[in-house]
């Protein structure tokens, strides 16, 4: 990739990691890049504020009772004005259509509260919780037609307690998932610089 690489996030609430991966790629932690965009298929995510804050571009693109494909294609047509070069969804909750994953085949990116292939779809900690699992933690992979099931760029554990609630593991998953999101891209943008 030559120049800068013009990232997309997708979000559809708080944007804890869309903050901390713009925060990374503005300290330099992601070498060569740029967040161009955000975009919220929630008109009240509050995300979007908080991009705004920092002078990133927001965008609200709402279902309004539309089909996936054609929800999808709108956002798509932003992205490619925008000339977005890496689509990284963080907290985006809906299912992208097969037309989004081939627009950017290879160029979408999702973080995720478990260690996959354990506990893809929704609710991860409270899944880890239930199976009693001494170990779980997060997980960036590359988004394909499969749920959570993509291949996986970077994984981080984290040791789960007897106590724990669904609120205090998420709250340790996340303080990870944090710092390994901006790593998993650099490391991405990197390996595409060198092809
Ligand atoms: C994170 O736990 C992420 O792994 C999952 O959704 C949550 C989003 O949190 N996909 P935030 O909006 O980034 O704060």
């Amino acid at each position: 990739m030559i120049g800068l690489a013009r990232i997309g996030i997708l979000i559809s609430g708080r944007g804890s990691n869309m903050i901390a991966l713009a925060d990374a790629v503005r300290a330099g932690r992601v070498p060569n890049a740029q967040v161009a965009v955000v975009i919220s298929d929630q008109p009240d995510a509050a995300g979007l504020a908080r991009a705004k804050e920092r002078g990133i571009e927001t965008l609200v693109v709402e279902r309004r009772g539309r089909k996936r494909a054609e929800h999808d294609r709108e956002i798509i047509a932003a992205l490619n004005e925008r000339n977005i070069d890496l689509v990284c969804l963080a907290g985006y909750m809906r299912v992208l259509s097969s037309e989004f994953i081939e627009a950017f085949r290879g160029r979408i990116l999702n973080i995720h509260p478990s260690l996959l292939p354990s506990f893809p779809g929704l609710d991860a900690q409270q899944q880890a919780l239930e199976h009693e699992v001494k170990w779980t933690g997060c997980t960036v992979h590359f988004v394909d037609e499969t749920l959570d099931g993509g291949p996986i760029i970077a994984q981080r554990a984290v040791p789960v307690s007897d106590d724990d609630t669904v609120e205090s593991l998420s709250a340790r998953i996340l303080e990870q998932e944090h710092e390994l999101y901006s790593e998993a891209v650099a490391l991405v943008l990197n390996n595409n610089h060198r092809d």
